[in-house]
Order: structure tokens, then C-alpha cells, then sequence
């Protein structure tokens, strides 16, 4: 079985829950604390021993390859006001990786928007990882999907059991648990209503996907709000290989959601060593004082 070495993260959509912070700026730029959300799904990448990155993105992302690329006017002020801690954190994110971009000229959909990493792709299993799913864990948690692959050598979903009023936002699968994190996927649905759902696990954001799949989406037309959709094209991909899905570990964020975005703020700064003591007061200040 060949190893996972490339990854896709689709950025080409264009924010309109979080206007009018995204008129300008990529919502995948948008700040958790201090570092835009896209720089944590690529940590995410990294720790999973994973290469090479292709990001889809379209007009007006230009500050995602500004953000990876190198900064020299930046470096030069900071290496001449002697802020060195600074100049390596900003030189560590331009050495990242190896980032490849290509861009969707129109947002037809998550499926569309895959199907432009084909050729990047070739003949290979590939990563998928949804921007607007921040998952902190323990073990990265493509890393512990990766695991899962290599033991059945088959496309594997990341997903977690979602509570009812939140079926209808996801990807819900059918399948049979075949291990204590593991299903064997039979079916699957695009954003159900709850009385239609077969179930309420959800796939929250990380994919790990087979070649086959271009054809599928290639033969999928337009489903939930008229997108091309990457859970009918897996699910079609589905009648024909096995699939898995696993219940990954590890709290997951929707931060394409505002609230979910605030939880993220709030929790990955309380542990941060330099903020957690001095905001925790606040918080809990502020709180009291909250009718
Ligand atoms: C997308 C997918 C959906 C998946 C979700 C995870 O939906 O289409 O299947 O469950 O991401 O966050 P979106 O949230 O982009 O509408």
C-alpha cells in the first residue's frame, strides 16, 4: 500500500457567514488568537508526516500565499530591531511546507473544488482537510486517520456522533461499527433533515480519499444547494469500494460558524502559557458580572 504524501485543503469559498470581515480578507486568514485558522489545519498536515499541500483557493486570496511565502522586508526590520523570537516564528511558517496552489474560477461547490487538485493528485491516496474544522488532539488528528488507513488500505472519513439540531449542517453516514472507532461506510447523505438522516454520525472535515474519485465527481451533478458535493461523489465512490469511516479523538471546532469560532478563541487562549492567567481573571470577572 503506498503512503499518504499529499494533502488538499480547498479555500476557495467565499466566507459570507463572516461578512464583513471577509469582504477583503480570506476567512481562512481570520485569527484564532494569534494565528490565521489555515495555519492550524497546516500544523495539522505537518504533524501528520504529510508533504506536500495543494490549496485551492480563487480571487481575492492572495494574503494566503503572502502569509506562507517568504517576507523579506519583514525579516530585514525585525533582524535589525533585534526582535529575533519573532523573525523565527515568522521564518518558521515560510519553511513550512511545500505548498502548491491552484485556483476554482467559480465556487460551484466542495466537490468541484477537489476536482481541481487531479492532476496534483495523480494516481495517489490523498488527504482532504476542510478549513472551517479545527481539531485539537493529542495525536494530529489526520495522523490518527492515517493509522486507520493503513490498516484497511481504503478511503477513511473522519467523524463523530453530532447532536440532533446539528445533523442537517453535515455529511451524515450509514454504516456498520465494525470496531470500537471504526464503521464500514454503506451510505451516505448531504445535509439531511433529521427525520431523513440514517444516523447522527457526522463527517466533520478530514477525508482520506482514493483517485477514483475524480471520475465520481466528474459523473456527480449539482445536489444540495446546487452544488457539486463531495458526499455524493463519495457516496456513489462507495457502491463500488470499501469505505471507512473513524470516529476520530480530539475536540473539534466549527469555526466557520461564529459561535464555534468564539469557543475556539476563548479555549485555545486559555491555553496559552503567556495569556491563560491574566484572562481567565477576566473571564471569570466578566462572567459575575453578566446578568
Ligand atoms: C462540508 C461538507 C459536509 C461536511 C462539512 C464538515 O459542508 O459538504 O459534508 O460534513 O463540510 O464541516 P460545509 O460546512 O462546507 O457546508
Amino acid at each position: 500500500m503506498k503512503k499518504v504524501t499529499k494533502a488538499v485543503i480547498p479555500a476557495a469559498g467565499l466566507g459570507t457567514r463572516f461578512l464583513p470581515a471577509t469582504k477583503a480578507m480570506p476567512k481562512e486568514m481570520l485569527p484564532i488568537v494569534d494565528t490565521p485558522t489555515l495555519q492550524y489545519i497546516i500544523e495539522e498536515v505537518i504533524g501528520s508526516g504529510i508533504e506536500d499541500v495543494l490549496i485551492i483557493t480563487g480571487r481575492g486570496k492572495k494574503a494566503i500565499e503572502d502569509h506562507f511565502d517568504k517576507s523579506y522586508e519583514l525579516e530585514t526590520e525585525l533582524e535589525k530591531s533585534g526582535k529575533y523570537e519573532m523573525l523565527q516564528e515568522v521564518q518558521k511558517i515560510s519553511r513550512m511546507i511545500n505548498l502548491h496552489y491552484v485556483r476554482q474560477h467559480e465556487a460551484r461547490g466542495l466537490g468541484d473544488a477537489i476536482y481541481c487538485a487531479k492532476s496534483f493528485v495523480g494516481d495517489e491516496h490523498f488527504a482532504v482537510l476542510l478549513g472551517d474544522d479545527i481539531v485539537d488532539a493529542e495525536k494530529p488528528c489526520l495522523k490518527q486517520m492515517l493509522e486507520v488507513y493503513e490498516e484497511y488500505g481504503a478511503s477513511v472519513l473522519g467523524v463523530q456522533t453530532v447532536p440532533e439540531a446539528d445533523v442537517s449542517k453535515y455529511g451524515i453516514i450509514a454504516g456498520e461499527q465494525i470496531s470500537d472507532r471504526v464503521y464500514r461506510v454503506h451510505k451516505m447523505v448531504e445535509k439531511p433533515k433529521l427525520a431523513d438522516a440514517p444516523s447522527r454520525v457526522a463527517v466533520l472535515g478530514r477525508y482520506i480519499i482514493t483517485p477514483e474519485i475524480f471520475d465520481h465527481i466528474k459523473n456527480t451533478p449539482p445536489g444540495a444547494g446546487g452544488e457539486i458535493q463531495l458526499t455524493d461523489a463519495l457516496q456513489s465512490l462507495a457502491q463500488e469500494q470499501a469505505m471507512y469511516a473513524y470516529d476520530f479523538v480530539g475536540r473539534r471546532y466549527d469555526v466557520g460558524n461564529k459561535l464555534g469560532f468564539l469557543e475556539a478563541t476563548v479555549e485555545f487562549a486559555l491555553k496559552r502559557e503567556d495569556l491563560r492567567d491574566a484572562f481567565l481573571a477576566y473571564l471569570k470577572r466578566i462572567v459575575k458580572n453578566t446578568p
